[in-house]
């Protein structure tokens, strides 16, 4: 979700044919290169769609194993961080039951300060989330079963463009947060 360029369900595809994966983002434009590069590859087991987080289409409901947010930003880091009720009660529209869902936090605490803001965000450090985010989550249906920090190695191994870029270099700090869907 918030898939960016769609680097990252066309890379796990490529590793792991069985399975489909489908990118979504709300903004086609950055979907066009890796998707013309998918269907070249007549690559079957990825797919793309253009759909903001807040209205997300039907056809999504209940379908994945996984949801995974790579460094989201705007109002796809404000559902899954502060969270925001209707758009997380989205996201999780979209799991099966027992899907684990996966979000890729990053903030640079001094850079970002004015984006956190105007969000509404506290700082993106895992223990004020982990002690502000859970009840949210239950209330839509999601257990959350960890908060941790990140290393940049850790957030290198998601091949996702931003993860690469915002992996290394900089005061950038990371954090991923587990769920299940319940
Ligand atoms: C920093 S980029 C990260 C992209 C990708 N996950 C990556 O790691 O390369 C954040 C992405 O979130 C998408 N996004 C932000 N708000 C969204 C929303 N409400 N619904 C869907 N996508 C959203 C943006 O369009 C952008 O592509």
């Amino acid at each position: 979700m918030g898939t960016g360029d769609g680097r990252l369900p066309l890379a796990w595809a490529r590793e792991t044919p069985e399975r489909l994966f489908i990118g979504v983002d709300s903004n086609a434009a950055g979907l066009r290169e890796l998707s013309g590069r998918a269907a070249r590859e007549r690559r079957s087991n990825v797919a793309y769609v253009r759909a903001a987080a807040e209205a997300l289409p039907a056809e999504l409901d209940g379908i994945a194993d996984r949801v995974t947010v790579v460094l989201p930003w705007g109002s796809l880091l404000a559902a899954v961080a502060l969270p925001s009720m209707a758009v997380l009660r989205g996201l999780r529209r979209v799991c099966q039951p027992a899907a684990l869902f996966t979000v890729v936090l990053g903030s640079d605490p001094s850079r970002d300060q004015v984006e956190l803001r105007r969000l509404g965000l506290p700082p993106l450090d895992a223990r004020t989330l982990g002690a502000r985010i859970a009840p949210g989550y239950e209330a839509v249906g999601l257990r959350v079963a960890g908060v941790r920090v990140m290393s940049a190695a850790d957030v290198a191994r998601f091949p996702s463009s931003w993860a690469r870029r915002l992996a290394f270099g900089g005061t950038r700090v990371f954090v991923q947060v587990t769920a299940r869907a319940v």
